[in-house]
């Protein structure tokens, strides 16, 4: 059956994807924009602008106005507990009959992350909150690896403070992809999903994976947090950032990632992507001639 479904972070990196697999689907797409001007794609691809601002709830009534499902995703900050509960208020208000929100890996309320503790907030209220609900929680992106691309190009080595732990990362095109099913399909109301790649690889595997994709040698080299976390600052990232991955990376190194679930291939009906088609993918940002 059609339905009417409204996605935000529409120019980001998940729910663009999810907008490409949605957008020759029988279902009317609206795409939650702060600025039009910068989605000038999305109306091309024939899907409907509605333009308001999660840390301005007045902007949302009349742009969650019409659907039948949410998509809500926020991007990690210290506000995003603020800016989902506006996205639910919004999504209530216009009388959405079923939210899916995009969670993260572990998100708990005794997670060893901010990031995870701030969206166990709002899974909670999401669950408590009375709408029929599907949380999707998943793991790092191999598209973070392509933080490593400029020294894996230039030097062969991917520097990272990972130690020697083993993660089920997932390539976020698969997240977007299993979203998509998600959002356009019944039988996901109470349920959460968390979503990993096929394998728990250790940086090693990675380091392995990008080389043969390459063609050149790639080897891995653990690094101190503390020097990561110089490197960012000296980058320019925002202190919250930097403290968020640090946060990530101290505990991926004590294997708190070292999982593998079947939630992808359950529900999509083939496996997700390997580490080696991730980085036969992106072999032309690691240097690959
Ligand atoms: N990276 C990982 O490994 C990982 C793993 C698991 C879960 N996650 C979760 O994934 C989420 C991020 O997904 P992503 O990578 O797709 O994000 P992203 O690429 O950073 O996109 C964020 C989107 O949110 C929009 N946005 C930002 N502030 C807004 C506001 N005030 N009102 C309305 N829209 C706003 C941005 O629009 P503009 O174009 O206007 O800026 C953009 O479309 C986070 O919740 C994170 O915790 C990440």
């Amino acid at each position: 059956m059609s339905q009417t479904i409204l996605i935000t972070g529409a120019t980001g990196n998940i729910s663009s994807g999810i907008i490409d697999q949605l957008k020759d689907s029988q279902h009317r797409l609206l795409a939650l924009v702060r600025n039009p001007s910068k989605a000038k794609a999305l109306e091309s691809a024939g899907v409907e602008l509605r333009v308001g601002d999660l840390e301005k709830p007045w902007t949302l009534g009349a742009a969650f106005e019409g659907a039948d499902t949410a998509w809500i995703l926020t991007p990690p900050g210290p506000r995003a507990p603020e800016q989902a509960s506006n996205a639910l208020w919004a999504a209530r208000s216009a009388g959405v009959k079923r939210v899916v929100r995009m969670s993260a890996i572990g998100a708990a309320h005794d997670a060893p992350t901010i990031n995870s503790r701030l969206h166990a907030l709002s899974d909670a209220e999401l669950i408590g909150s009375g709408i029929p609900y599907t949380i999707v929680k998943p793991h790092f992106f191999m598209q973070n690896l392509l933080m490593a691309a400029a020294s894996i190009a230039q030097q062969g080595v991917m520097y990272l403070p990972l130690a020697d732990s083993r993660m089920g990362l997932i390539d976020s095109r698969d997240i977007s992809e299993f979203a998509a099913r998600v959002l356009s399909e019944a039988g996901h109301e109470g349920k959460i999903y968390t979503l990993t790649g096929p394998a728990s690889v250790t940086m090693h595997q990675v380091a392995a994976a990008i080389g043969d994709a390459t063609g050149k040698p790639v080897r891995y080299e653990p690094v101190p947090l503390e020097a990561a976390w110089q490197s960012m600052v000296q980058a320019g990232i925002d202190e919250w950032t930097v403290n968020l991955t640090c946060d990530y990376f101290a505990a991926y190194s004590t294997n708190w990632g070292d999982l593998v679930t079947s939630d992808f291939q359950s529900v999509v009906g083939h496996a997700p992507r390997s580490i080696a088609e991730f980085a036969k993918d992106f072999a032309g940002a690691f240097g690959k001639q």
